[in-house]
């Protein structure tokens, strides 16, 4: 299982529900990574999408407590144990899209983390778990400076050398 973020220099992620950036290059990279593959994601994540529609080309999960939410065509899970069970049915790659509480829900069980870090701090609402701080966690790869009009960022890999099974 692998965690997908684009995280700013304080690990900030969004702001009234959206990004804080889009960057076209890197959504290309989150489709190329993601696609044909399993999405997994928390109600306000899946809102945040155009039209508050799954993702095409890939098997969108999304968590919420609500017991009679329409997920337009996503699998609805209540639950961390019901999305344990639903999780089983898949052999395909499982990507851990967001938001916030998702990913503090998941890290311990993904084995790496794409982050694309952006070299800039924006005003936030929600935050990443700091994975230069979390235990088990080591940054493996940084690629090749990448640059957005006047912002810089990286794609990187985190690595956690703790991974439980989920
Ligand atoms: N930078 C990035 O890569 C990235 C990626 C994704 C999202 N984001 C940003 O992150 C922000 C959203 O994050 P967020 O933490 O506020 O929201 P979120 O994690 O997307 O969704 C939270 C919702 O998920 C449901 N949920 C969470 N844990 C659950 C559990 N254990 N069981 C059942 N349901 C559960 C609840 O839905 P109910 O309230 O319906 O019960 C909860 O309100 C937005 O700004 C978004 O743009 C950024």
């Amino acid at each position: 299982m692998h965690i997908i973020v684009a995280a700013d220099k304080n690990w900030a992620i969004g702001r009234n529900n959206e990004l804080l950036v889009r960057i076209s290059n890197d959504m290309k990279n989150f489709r190329r990574l993601t696609e044909g593959n399993v999405v997994v994601m928390g109600r306000k994540t899946l809102e945040s999408f155009p039209r508050g529609k799954p993702l095409p080309n890939r098997v969108n999960i999304v968590l919420t407590r609500q017991q009679n939410y329409d997920g337009k065509g996503a699998v609805v899970v209540h639950s961390e144990e019901e999305l344990r069970e639903e999780l089983k049915k898949y052999t395909e790659e499982i990507f851990i899209i967001g938001g916030e509480s998702i990913y503090r829900m998941m890290l311990p069980y993904c084995e790496d983390a794409y982050v694309t870090r952006l070299d800039y701090g924006y005003e936030a609402d929600t935050w990443m778990p700091d994975l230069d701080k979390e235990e088990g966690w080591e940054l493996a790869e940084t690629g090749e400076e990448q640059t957005y009009f006047d912002l810089i960022y990286y794609f990187t890999v985190y690595k956690n050398t703790a991974c439980k099974e989920f």
